[in-house]
């Protein structure tokens, strides 16, 4: 046996990491700190909620992670697989956006004048420059996410709890690592909105890592661990 008792797991099988992240929103004449030295690990296939008030930072944060936005210079960092997205190239920072991290939003975000599928297959076309295969993924998905029979519909004609299914097959298509959701069922009654969580449940059975903020308890009693947001820091809940 190794003398070595540490386990290289613990270290090695973090996914994403959020490092001392620090964000200031400037309001006018007025620096307003968000985040002040936000620190977060998600392991591989591990669900995350961050619990936070409203206001508290928790889009700020997610948006970070998902590198739709960037922390103050050099106030904090965000480490992919252990690469920090700094070292990343443009493209390969592009891909990390489109392909390693997946999105959902409280409000879907679907473009209206595209049907269900198209929605669902933009970010394949724009990985991959279009092919016979996202389309079948995107349809399977959608078959598989009860919305077979909605393929060719506009978002304006389906329901909330559809429009968040749509959103989550498009988050989906790429096959990413993580999955970053936004109040996934913010916008939702309680019936639709738990039919949302077991399908990112699902998802998670199948190995996703899942960053899911909240302000509700009970929502982030779903996820495998509870980390709070408050004053702009992090801490195990
Ligand atoms: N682009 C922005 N410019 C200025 N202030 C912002 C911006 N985005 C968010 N804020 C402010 O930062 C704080 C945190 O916002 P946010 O991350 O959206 O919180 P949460 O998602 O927890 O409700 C809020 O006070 C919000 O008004
Ligand atoms: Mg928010």
């Amino acid at each position: 046996m190794p003398s070595d008792t540490s386990d290289p797991m613990t270290s090695t099988n973090i996914i994403l990491e959020g490092r001392d992240l620090q964000k200031t929103y400037r309001l006018g004449n007025v620096d307003v700190p968000v985040l002040k030295g936000a620190s977060i690990n998600i392991k591989d296939g591990e669900w995350v909620a961050v619990l936070g008030s409203s206001g508290s930072g928790k889009s700020t944060l997610l948006h970070l992670l998902g590198d739709l936005d960037r922390p103050d210079e050099n106030k904090g960092s965000v480490h992919y697989k252990g690469e920090d997205l700094k070292s990343f190239s443009h493209g390969r920072r592009n891909a990390y956006r489109n392909r390693d991290v997946g999105f959902v939003f409280q409000f879907y975000h679907l473009l209206p004048e595209l049907t269900v599928l198209e929605n669902a297959t933009l970010p394949g076309f724009v990985a991959w420059q279009g092919s016979r295969q996202v389309t079948g993924d995107g349809m399977e998905r959608l078959e598989a996410f009860g919305l077979g029979h909605r393929l060719n519909h506009r978002p304006r004609e389906l329901s909330g709890g559809e429009r968040q299914r749509v959103a989550i097959a498009r988050a989906l298509i790429n096959r990413p690592s993580v999955l970053l959701a936004d109040e996934p069922t913010g916008n939702l009654d309680e019936q639709t909105g738990e039919q949302i969580l077991d399908l990112l449940a699902a998802e998670h059975q199948r190995g996703l890592a899942i960053v899911m903020v909240t302000h509700d308890h009970s929502i982030a009693d779903r996820a495998d661990r509870v980390v709070e947001l408050h004053q702009g820091v992090l801490a195990d809940n």
